[in-house]
């Protein structure tokens, strides 16, 4: 059987986009940059959204379309061999600690919709009382495991329908319903008391306490720029593997990171004057913030349930188009490695993931080790040893497959693009996996010293590589 491509160029885009964006925007964003101090935060994660997402793009895109396969099998094809095809391997398990908290999470977005809607409708608001004692009971245990099943049979039910029947249709129907709510959105939020304060605390680009802070604040703001933009898994390969004829890559990535950083921007300007509208503080709100101090700010404001069900349709809508990346990953490594037809493969990946998943839904414990210990660290050291493979093994390929498509000017960025990814990036990355051990101490040490001697052994394989250019 050949292999699915996207209808369109437009379908591939918006696919790209709906992966990236989703939770790591709207959910993951407030409350990671209130951690981390607002402001400087916020001018290292630009920058490292400009500087190694958009190259970090053009380099998954390029292994992907050109080997069209899997990061499995593509990292396989491409080098020849077992130390690679490994290296591929991982992006398997790091979409498995992905999808396993993120369903969970996905899970209270769609439970916060459904109540919000089910209050629309005449009955009582749940979460309105007490938003914090509500969300800490509903967050871990069988609450959080049913609806974790269910975002999953959702996301199962889009990769189910293949490339262009599921994720492209799906991604193309949602993602403009996502912007336009979001807009709409913002401008409520705009009217509400408060408002200017929370842009206070979100614009405000606070230079002196950057140079105070760059160094702490460089690993999340890294760990937030490559979640976001959905880098270091591999699922970015897996969607360029479905291209078919050949266009600019650079101007893709550079147009996907621009699309999902005003999603962003503007999902900010929704989350931020709501958190300030009612004196909510923004400064210890961890993964609970939109689910304690937004809830309870919408609670409070007129026609708040109105807005809330608005709020969390969009939210769930756009995590489901990032859930489908992450689940399209390990069906695309069992249909193109094993032959497994569609159905099997999802129902076979939805079933580990169930699994796992239920771990993160009735553990706290699991999902902390998911969601903040693992996933900055995993997606950092991947990227970095991935780029490596792109610089080094495929080399002159490497060269020839991001012009290729490419028009004149983007052409002669070619050779400059190999020497950042191949070179200053993984150095870069490198640097901020060291930065960030000391700031979690507890967990943090041996998986940051195991990642960072796999780069190391990936680093001597690399420069070993015979079409190397560098
Ligand atoms: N980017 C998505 C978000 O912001 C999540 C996501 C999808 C992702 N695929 C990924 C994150 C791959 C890292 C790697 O919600």
């Amino acid at each position: 059987m050949t292999r699915e491509t996207w209808a369109t160029r437009v379908g591939f885009v918006l696919a790209a986009v709906g992966s990236a964006v989703g939770l790591g925007n709207v959910w993951r964003f407030p409350w990671v940059t209130a951690e981390n101090g607002g402001s400087a935060f916020l001018l290292v994660y630009l920058f490292v959204v400009l500087v190694v997402g958009v190259p970090g793009l053009v380099g998954e895109f390029v292994v992907g379309r050109r080997a069209k396969r899997n990061p499995v099998g593509a990292l396989r094809d491409l080098s020849g061999s077992r130390a690679w095809t490994a290296v591929g391997g991982v992006s398997v398990v790091t979409a498995l600690v992905l999808l396993s908290f993120y369903s969970v999470v996905g899970g209270w977005i769609i439970r916060y919709f459904v109540e919000s809607a089910l209050a629309l409708a005449g009955g009582p608001l749940p979460y309105a009382a007490n938003p914090g004692a509500y969300f800490g009971g509903v967050s871990t245990g069988v609450d959080a495991l049913a609806y974790h099943l269910l975002f999953l049979a959702l996301t199962g039910a889009v990769v189910l329908g293949g490339v262009r029947r599921g994720i492209e249709l799906g991604t193309t129907v949602m993602m403009p319903v996502v912007f336009a709510l979001l807009v709409a959105l913002a401008a409520w939020a705009a009217t509400q008391p408060g408002a200017t304060a929370g842009y206070a605390f979100y614009l405000s680009f606070d230079l002196a306490t950057l140079r105070t802070n760059v160094f702490s604040v460089l690993a999340p703001a890294a760990g937030q720029a490559l979640f976001t933009l959905s880098l270091g898994a591999g699922t970015m390969i897996t969607y360029a593997s479905y291209l078919g004829e050949d266009r600019s890559l650079p101007v893709d990535a550079g147009t996907i990171a621009l699309l999902n950083t005003l999603v962003g921007v503007l999902a900010g300007l929704v989350v931020f004057p709501l958190l300030f509208s009612l004196g909510v503080d923004p400064g210890s709100p961890g993964p609970g913030a939109l689910f304690v101090s937004i809830a309870g700010a919408f609670v409070r404001l007129p026609a708040g349930t109105l807005v809330a069900s608005v709020f969390f349709g969009v939210v769930a809508l756009a995590a489901l188009s990032s859930s489908i990346s992450m689940l399209e990953l390990p069906v695309a490594v069992l249909v193109d490695e094993i032959g497994l037809d569609r159905r099997r493969a999802v129902a076979l990946s939805m079933s580990v993931f169930a699994v796992t998943g239920a771990a993160a839904a009735l553990d706290a414990s699991v999902f902390e080790l998911f969601a903040v210990t693992l996933v900055d660290r995993l997606l950092t050291a991947g990227l970095a040893v991935f780029l490596l493979f792109v610089g080094w093994v495929l080399g002159r390929d490497a060269l020839a497959e991001f012009r290729a498509g490419a028009g004149p000017l983007a052409a002669r960025l070619a050779t400059p693009w190999l020497y950042v990814v191949g070179v200053v990036l993984p150095l870069f990355l490198v640097f901020t996996l060291l930065t960030g051990v000391g700031l979690d101490a507890r967990v943090g040490f041996w998986p940051t010293v195991t990642l960072a001697v796999g780069i190391v052994l990936a680093l001597f394989l690399a420069v070993r590589s015979p079409r190397s250019v560098l």
